[in-house]
Formats: structure tokens, sequence, C-alpha cells
């Protein structure tokens, strides 16, 4: 009977929309024997000479992971984690989780006050905010596994960078002015991002501590950082600022190989990131839920593909914010959300001619702080080995603490657990006991590095920051492809818009939406608001004689470079 409602809906819509022109074709970089997309021009270099070099994709990403923890700091980092999803030029697939943990010492109610009330910012701001970083142990793993050049090699970029300078974009002394207060109230006044008269645009930034301890980990590998000076840098930090991380917590941290989402999409295979994220998850719900209607027909924006998509993204952040979390610690119900019955069942009371309020769908009021400090990268190299990246310090420069004598700054990924069930963290997400604190577990998270396949082949690689704005970027990213035969380029630059069930607001970029379409959908019962920028995607498409084509995301410095 639900299958029933369900195709009577779909028919309802298909007959009641027409198909929306797209915008200007526009071609990005395309490349043969390679294309490395990442959020700055110098880590894009750094990428695309390792695979000159002839490394291979996996090589490419560990350098580029530690160029843009020079480069970009205010995201790429050695101080917080990540998630790796690749699939190799055999067809074998397979993810790395190298996400933050807790602290052993880490408890369910360590940012509440005595009272059960949240303390303002202690999961955001400062030492406590700070998870296990996971990163370097994550870039040994996918070194160890799968590298073919020497580990220093991939090293040696970084290190030189962080010697020598580099050149401040407009973004990026954008980005450290923004920061001032904050880097005064957590660092010493010597603190090397700290500059009274302000950045500006061509400014030069030399980070030597950072350079020595980038050498550490050129000549120790994993001990470079865990153990030794690096380790002791971090735990005299945390003592300094109250922080809980300890040499245990160090010495326990380990990244996990974990099996990838995986999906279908009108006859494309979807590999994404399993849970502790919640992204592979949510993009396979989503793209299957959206399956059942005619979004190429309909067209990019129209009244009939939002209020779909808007209704399906819905449902999908409702079940996130009850069911998901780190699955060593919590037992996800991965197969039934992304099964066909549950899904349909789910979607089957969508009302064409209305949006149903997020009050009915499941209650919970919240608001929204937007940040998109995560970022990410992909790879692929000639042989079309794929890897696609997202890394995080969670806000931007994390919880703005540097690690004195050590030069990267800490993450604040503790504020992406649940602190106290039903009430949101920084991207107005809420979450459940699924995803309460616990010693050792890993937070949860919204990053989607994903890989699309075509008839068993590479099709895509792609992922974005932007919070709990990063499922949403991502699913209209292969829909842009998908559905609306657009090129790499293109479908980066096509507007986006998001709903994430609570707020119940449907965000979109500024003139993503013509007039009519917004009266149309205000009609409907939409509150919307519009803003800059939705994610930041970074991807690359396989053309169909076989070429690679980035997608570099207009929204910031990225730079796609392919030979
Ligand atoms: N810190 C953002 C995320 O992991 O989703």
């Amino acid at each position: 009977m639900l299958r029933y409602l369900f195709l009577l809906l779909i028919l309802y819509w298909s007959c009641t929309s027409s198909r929306h022109n797209l915008p200007d074709a526009v071609v990005g970089e395309v490349g043969s024997n390679g294309m490395i997309v990442t959020a700055n021009p110098v880590a894009s270099e750094v990428g695309a000479r390792i695979l000159q070099q002839g490394g291979n994709a996996w090589d490419a990403a560990v350098a580029v992971q530690f160029a843009l923890a020079v480069v970009y700091p205010v995201a790429g980092n050695i101080g917080g984690g990540g998630f790796a999803v690749y699939r190799s030029a055999d067809g074998t697939s397979g993810s790395l989780d190298f996400r933050e943990k807790a602290s052993v010492h880490a408890g369910r109610d360590m940012y509440l006050d005595q009272d059960g009330n949240i303390i303002d910012r202690l999961s955001l701001e400062g030492h406590l905010a700070a998870g296990v970083p996971g990163v370097v142990d994550g870039m040994v793993r996918l070194h160890e596994r799968f590298g073919s050049l020497p580990w220093e090699e991939l090293l040696a970029p970084s290190v030189e960078i962080a010697n020598s300078g580099y050149v401040l974009t407009e973004q990026d002394a954008h980005n450290y002015n923004r920061a001032q207060q904050l880097f005064k109230k957590f660092n010493s006044p010597d603190m090397l991002f700290i500059k009274e008269e302000g950045w500006e645009k061509g400014d030069t930034l030399f980070q030597p501590d950072l350079a020595a301890t980038m050498s550490r980990i050129r000549d120790r590998g994993r001990a470079g950082f865990y153990d030794g000076e690096t380790a002791e840098f971090i735990i005299d930090e945390m003592q300094r600022g109250n922080g809980m991380i300890s040499q245990e917590d160090l010495d326990r941290y380990e990244a996990q190989w974990r099996d990838p989402v995986k999906g279908n999409y009108r006859g494309h295979g979807i590999i994404s990131m399993p849970p502790p994220s919640s992204g592979g998850i949510a993009l396979v719900q989503l793209l299957k839920s959206a399956e059942a209607f005619p979004i190429g027909k309909w067209g990019l924006n129209t009244v009939s593909t939002v209020h779909v998509l808007t209704e399906i993204e819905k449902r999908v952040y409702a079940d996130r914010a009850t069911f998901l979390g780190d699955p060593d610690h919590y037992d996800v119900p991965q197969e039934m959300l992304i099964s066909d019955d549950y899904l349909a069942q789910r979607m089957a009371d969508i009302d064409p001619k209305r949006t149903t309020p997020s009050q009915e769908i499941k209650e919970g009021k919240v608001d929204i702080i937007e940040s998109v400090e995560t970022t990410h990268f992909s790879v692929v190299d000639k042989d079309q080995n794929a890897v696609s990246i997202t890394t995080t310090l969670n806000s931007y420069f994390g919880c703005k603490v540097i690690v004195s004598g050590a030069g990267f700054f800490l993450n604040n990924e503790m504020d992406d657990f649940s602190v106290k069930a039903g009430v949101p963290n920084q991207f107005g997400l809420l979450g459940s006991e699924a995803n309460e604190i616990q010693p050792e577990k890993r937070m949860l998270s919204s990053m989607t590095p994903t890989i699309v396949e075509k008839d068993g082949e590479l099709l895509m690689v792609v992922g974005s920051p932007g919070g709990s704005t990063i499922i949403t970027s991502v699913f209209q990213t292969i829909m842009n492809v998908v559905d609306h035969d657009m090129g790499m380029q293109q479908a980066v630059n096509a507007k986006r818009i998001h709903h994430q069930w609570l707020p119940d607001r449907l965000i979109i970029e500024d003139q993503a939406l013509s007039a009519k379409v917004l009266e149309e959908l205000e009609h409907k019962g939409y509150e919307i608001s519009s803003r800059g920028a939705i994610g930041r995607v970074d991807a690359v498409l396989v053309l169909p004689d076989g070429s690679l084509e980035g997608g570099a995301d207009p929204r910031g410095d990225d730079r796609a470079i392919g030979f």
C-alpha cells in the first residue's frame, strides 16, 4: 500500500513539472595522466608533482594531506582527523577512518555544569575541545598499504614549504584576521599567527616549528608524532590549558580500515564513507529516495526538484540524529536505513502540495551557526587509482590552540558529539545516545568522501567541506552529472540548496532559485533563507574518452591540476 501511494505521488509530480534551463556549460582542467583537485593551489602543485614523479594516487594524497597542514591551516591539518575512500584500478575499494577519538578520560557530561547545563563554548574553543588526532596514523597506514614512493619523499615538500614560507591569498589573510581574538585568548602572545597590524594578501608565512614537527614525522613516521618530542609538546600544551589528551591516548590511537557503504543510483555504483561518518549512509538514503523521481526531466532547482529534495533531506537528517554514531560503540542499523523497503516507507508521507513541517517529522527546535572549515581533495592517477579524502579540524583553526613548540593547530572535534541529548551542535545538528560522549569513542561526522562508478569503471571522485551541508553538496553534485548531464566543473559550479530537518528552513545559495520558484515554494509553506556559499566541492570526472576533468570549486581558492 505504501509503495502504491509512493508511485502515485511520483506520477502526480511527473505531470506537473517542466524542465528548467541549466547553467552555462564550463569545462574544467582536463588531463589524461592524472588529476588532483584541492582547496589550495600550492597543495595541488605538491600532489601533481608527486604524480609526475611516478607516485600513485595514495602517494599524492598523503603528500597533499601534509601540504594542506602547512598552506591551509584553517582546515588542513595534522592535529585533526578525516576519512579516505579509495578505489584501485582493479576495482577493489575500501575506506580508512582516521577520525579523532575522545580521550580515555572523557565522559558523557564533561561539558555540563553541576546543574546539567552546557558550559558555553567549552566543546568548541580551547584545549578541552580537542579530540585525539588521527591524521598522522592515518597517513602512515595509507602509505604502508598502498604507497609506492618512499615516505620521506612525500613529507619533503611540506618540510620545505614550512621552512621557506608561503604567500598568503586574500582568503588566507581574511581567515587569519577573523580568528585574531580567539588566537590571543588561547595562546601565548608570541604565537605565530597573531599579528597586531593584521595579515594581508601577499604576506609570507614561515613556520619553523611546524617544519621541525614535519621533519620528525618524516624521519620517524608514527613515532614522530605520537611519541617523543612532538608528543611531549602536545602533553605540555594540554597541561597549560587543562586539556585532556594524555600519552596513553596518543599511544592507543589507531586508524581503522572499514568496509565502505555501497549503493546504487540510476545504474551508478556509489562507494562512500561508513560510520562514524553519517555521510555515506545519508548519501545513499538520499540518492535511493531521489531515484524514484524524474529529477532530470524536472530540471535543476525547479519547484518540483527543490520540493522533493528538501522533503527527502528532512527525513534523512532526522534519521541521522537518531540512529548514527561510532559503530565501535553503538549498533548502527546500517542495512535497515539504506534498504529499499525502509526508504519507500520513510518517504511515503511526502506531500506534493506542501512542505511537511519538521515538527511533524520529529520533535525538536534548534538554531544553526554555519562553518565550512573542513577540506576535501580528490586524486586520480594515470592508472585510474582514485582517492577521495575529507579532513578536518572541525571549526576554522579547530579549537584555536596551536601546540606550542610544534606549530600545528588542534581540532575541536569534541563538539561533533552530542554534548547533551536534544541540544544542537555548532551545525545545528541534533544527536542522541548513539552519539553521546564515551571514552575512546569517535564523534559522528558528516564528511562524505565518495567515489562513483559507471558500468563497473571509475566515473567520479567527489567530496566537500561544509559541516552538515557536506552530504547535500555531494548529493547534488552527483545528481548534476547523472540527472542533468553536466560536466565536472559545471556540476561543481551549479548553485546548491540545503535542508537538514532542523531547523525547519530551506537554505539556498544566492540566486540559486528564480523569483517564480521562490514564490511557489513559499506558497507550499517553506521558510527560506539565502547565503553566499554552500559547500566547496573538489571533484574529478572520467570523461567518455577516458580523460579526466577536474572540477575545482570557484567558491574558494581551489585548484585542479591535470596533465
Ligand atoms: N567536523 C565536521 C564533520 O566531521 O562533519
